[in-house]
């Protein structure tokens, strides 16, 4: 039995010291699939977050899209920008996830770390209005779910940079209509769009409106 030890003692060194240089790298902390499930299911959710049955349509869609560079307006906790983060890492892509209030995001920051995802995720702290403008780059995947008011005003900030084949996502399309009347209208009568409204959370009793950007 005794002989066993010196090797088990020389493996449980070269792992301690495998995990201290992957930390002071700074690699990101990598959970596993089922991990990442499970931090998700224990994720302490309130009426401000997405429900799961909405993110993980959020994700199909990351993943049926084979979406590379996608933008959330309105972060929160990073419910969503979790889900949507492992479908964008499966595509070898990446998100930009947009939050106005700086202790949320940071929280939000946190919750991305945690789960391994910072170097797919990034969140930008400030108001959308501002930020989207300065994105760079072309984008094919698009969430809003921040003020209902102001979905057109998000929209028309990062339409020029949209690809023919985008995908746009609208969160709470259903028992907020009235409030984004002009999002819906413009998406409903532009021949350039394609778009669906799906009943998706049953848990908050709300919709999705799915966009399609033809040309
Ligand atoms: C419903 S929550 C977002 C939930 C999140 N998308 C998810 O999947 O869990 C709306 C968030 O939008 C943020 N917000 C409101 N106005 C904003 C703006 N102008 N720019 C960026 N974020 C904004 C709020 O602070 C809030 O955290």
């Amino acid at each position: 039995m005794r002989h066993y030890r010196l090797p088990i003692l020389a493996l449980s060194l070269a792992l301690v010291a495998l995990v201290g240089a992957s930390v002071r790298s700074g690699e990101p902390n990598k959970m596993s699939d089922a991990e990442r499930e499970e931090f998700i299911r224990n994720f302490n959710r309130t009426g401000m977050d997405t429900t799961p049955g909405d993110a993980m349509l959020l994700r199909i869609l990351v993943e049926a899209r084979g979406a590379k560079c996608g933008v959330e307006v309105g972060s929160y906790k990073g419910f969503g920008a979790i889900n949507m983060g492992i479908g964008f890492e499966r595509n070898g892509g990446r998100l930009y996830t947009l939050e106005i209030n700086p202790e949320t995001a940071d929280i939000c920051r946190e919750n991305l770390r945690k789960v391994g995802l910072e170097k797919t995720v990034t969140c930008i702290t400030g108001d959308a209005l501002k930020t989207l403008p300065k994105l760079e780059g072309e984008f094919d995947f698009v969430f809003i779910d921040a003020v209902k008011r102001d979905y057109f005003k998000y929209l028309k900030a990062i339409e020029p940079k949209l690809v023919p084949g985008a995908v746009i996502v609208a969160d709470n399309t259903i028992r907020s209509a009235k409030a984004m009347q002009n999002f819906l209208g413009y998406l409903q009568d532009n021949p350039d769009y394609e778009m669906v409204t799906v009943r998706a959370s049953l848990e908050k009793k709300d919709g999705m409106t799915i966009a399609y950007k033809i040309r």
